[in-house]
């Protein structure tokens, strides 16, 4: 069996989702459940003998290591982290706690577990950890593309602390041997997005006739990639991938923020026209910017294409009218998760919105 951090996230509920759709693996979902995480998004899974909920944090050694003593784990794919950038800026201290103190209490106790394995399954063991392009940095408009060599400049504090991240996974590599591989990958989108994120929240603000929020110019570029895309290659990158190498992972969808913000709501007046018969277009609202806002990022996905052999199932377009129409079949989700924690947030983040840039 395989221990997921994270799981009841974003990504980590799909990627649940998606393993045992193509395995007969069992899998442990150890999450904190924070206000990003939501066993809502797993419902469908709670009868699945497979499958087991774990509440615990990444950084309680104690429950880690009682955890894995009791279920023996192969491997240990970590998506459990502070995630949201604009969060990141209004206090820090939980993404030091968690990617940080957390991923290092964690390895502590995986490193004991996987040291007291027979030698077999030690050399069989794998501790996944799941990054971001953001440790790279900022690109110009003329930039190559990220490749895995290049250097770490991350810009936010929420990018600094899944740098550190990465490095403690590496260093304990080199330094214990522990048989890692870690993934870096660009901005997902798709299913069970929390809508603080840039495209789901600019479906329900569309939906709910409120105001979309577009950071300084909308020219910020982001490469976006459908989130089971990201599950397959961290499939891959689990079963193939060699040890202590990163591998970058992204579709090749390089888009600015106006344009992403636009394609929504053109899809929107397809699917739920509004009932006066404008584009929902005209809800657009710039605001002051980000600080600190990263230009652009965009990755270069050669080694995991002709190493591993992954390739990226949805374009943009297919992605994007995927993601629209989810959020419009699953209003129920959508009201599980909007509690008046998700309203608190708004009220903060968006309180300037009538700052324009
Ligand atoms: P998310 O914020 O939606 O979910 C994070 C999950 O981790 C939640 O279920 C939360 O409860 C859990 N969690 C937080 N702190 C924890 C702790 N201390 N112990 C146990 N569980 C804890 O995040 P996401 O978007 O699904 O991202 C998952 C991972 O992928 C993160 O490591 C993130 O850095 C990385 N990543 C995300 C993106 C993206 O576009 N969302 C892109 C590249 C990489
Ligand atoms: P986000 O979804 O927060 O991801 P990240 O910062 O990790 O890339 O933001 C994606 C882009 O959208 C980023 O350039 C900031 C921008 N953005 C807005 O313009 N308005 C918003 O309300 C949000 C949340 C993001």
């Amino acid at each position: 069996m395989i221990i997921v951090t994270g799981g009841a996230g974003f990504i980590g509920s799909n990627f649940i989702r998606e393993w045992l759709a193509g395995s007969q693996e069992p899998v442990i979902n150890l999450d904190k459940l924070t206000y990003a995480g939501n066993l809502k998004s797993l419902a469908d899974l709670s009868h699945d003998a497979r499958y087991r909920f774990v509440h615990a944090d990444i950084g309680d050694r104690v429950a880690v290591a009682a955890l894995l003593k009791e279920a023996q784990p192969r491997a240990i794919v970590n998506f459990a982290a502070e995630s949201h950038v604009d969060r990141s800026i209004h206090g820090a201290a939980e993404f030091i706690a968690t990617n940080i103190v957390g991923t290092f209490n964690l390895l502590e106790e995986v490193r004991a577990y996987w040291k007291g394995l027979p030698s077999t399954a030690q050399a069989n063991f794998r501790f996944l950890h799941v990054s971001t392009d953001e440790v790279y940095g900022s690109l110009t408009a003329t930039d190559p593309a990220f490749t895995e060599t290049h250097r770490y400049e991350p810009n936010s504090p929420y990018s600094a602390s899944k740098a550190a991240s990465d490095h403690l996974v590496r260093a304990c590599y080199h330094t214990h041997h522990l048989p890692v591989v870690t993934t870096n990958c660009s901005n997902n989108y798709g299913p069970y997005h929390f809508p603080e994120k840039l495209i789901p929240l600019m479906i329900l603000n569309a939906l709910a006739g409120k105001p979309l929020p577009v950071y300084g110019d909308g020219q910020n570029v982001r490469d976006w990639l459908y989130v089971t895309d990201h599950c397959s290659a961290i499939r891959l990158a689990l079963e193939k991938g060699r040890l202590g190498e990163t591998y970058n992972v992204g579709g090749r969808n390089e888009r600015t923020n106006l344009d992403v913000v636009n394609i929504v709501c053109s899809l929107l007046d397809e699917l739920k026209p509004r009932a006066d018969g404008k584009s929902y277009a005209t809800q657009i609202s710039f605001v002051k910017d980000r600080p600190g806002h990263d230009q652009r990022y965009a990755i270069d996905a050669t080694k995991l294409e002709s190493e591993l052999g992954w390739k990226a199932a949805e374009n943009f377009e297919s992605g994007i009218r995927k993601t629209v129409q989810w959020y419009l079949d699953n209003q129920d989700w959508v009201q599980s998760v909007t509690s008046g924690e998700y309203r608190k947030w708004m009220d903060t983040q968006y309180a300037n919105d009538k700052e324009a840039a």
